[in-house]
């Protein structure tokens, strides 16, 4: 545990990530929207963290992950299981644990997050599991954080994402880093994790060095 001290006000204590208190379990939504990899780096690296994590998938999200990942996602959550707590909810489960404020989490994340489930969260429709933990994290006032993936982007669509960024939602659309020159799918992803976790202030995630360091002289 190292100290410094501020200019005003006692010393500050900063205490190391391995002596923090229990971590909070990080919901995380999946729906059928393209962007399928970005999740799967996401929630690898929350599982590295060791973060517990509470897992819901629509039907079309779990048809999009097969389909860009060649895997069930079913198979994806058991090796996760095998490295970290993963639990899986069914989507119709509207009584599971995710749908009651009364379980404390660090936030949730909705990845890759359709136009469809966009709007079904703006309007708070809460038609399923995912729509229902995503309108809890809202009502406790938690991170949550989109990444939205279509393009182009209607006005129904952007109408949806700017009243949720409106609320304190974090918009965090899978945008490549062009300036990086990123020579594979998988490189122009791996700088987006940082993001989409930090944007759930997620601590592992907030210190991470930045990708880009403008040059000097
Ligand atoms: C291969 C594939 C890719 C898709 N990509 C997107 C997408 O990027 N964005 C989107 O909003 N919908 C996309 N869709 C359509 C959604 O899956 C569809 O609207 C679905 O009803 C969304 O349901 P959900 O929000 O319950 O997951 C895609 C569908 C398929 C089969």
């Amino acid at each position: 545990m190292s100290t410094s001290t501020p200019a005003f006000g006692p010393p500050l204590v900063r205490v190391p990530h391995d002596q923090e208190p229990r971590k909070r379990p990080v919901v995380v939504g999946i729906t059928g929207a393209s962007g399928q990899l970005l999740a799967r780096l996401c929630i690898e690296r929350l599982v590295d963290y060791g973060y517990p994590i509470l897992l819901v998938s629509t039907g079309p999200g779990r048809r999009v992950w097969h389909e860009e990942l060649d895997e069930d996602l079913a198979i994806s959550v058991r090796g996760w299981q095998e490295r970290g707590t993963v639990t899986q909810y069914s989507v119709n489960d509207v009584g599971a644990p995710i749908a009651s404020g009364g379980l404390v989490t660090q936030g949730m994340v909705v990845m890759p997050a359709s136009m469809g489930t966009v709007s079904g969260i703006a309007t708070g429709a809460a038609g399923n599991l995912l729509e229902r933990a995503a309108d809890v994290t809202l009502k406790e006032y938690r991170p949550l954080v989109l990444v939205p993936r279509e393009t182009p982007l209607s006005a129904i669509h952007l109408e949806n994402l700017l009243k949720l960024a409106r609320l304190g939602v974090r918009v965090v659309p899978p945008m490549p880093a062009f300036y990086l020159k990123p020579q594979t799918m998988l490189e122009a992803l791996q700088h987006l994790v940082p993001r989409v976790l930090s944007a759930l202030a997620i601590p592992e995630a907030l210190d991470e060095p930045p990708a880009y360091q403008p040059a000097t002289g």
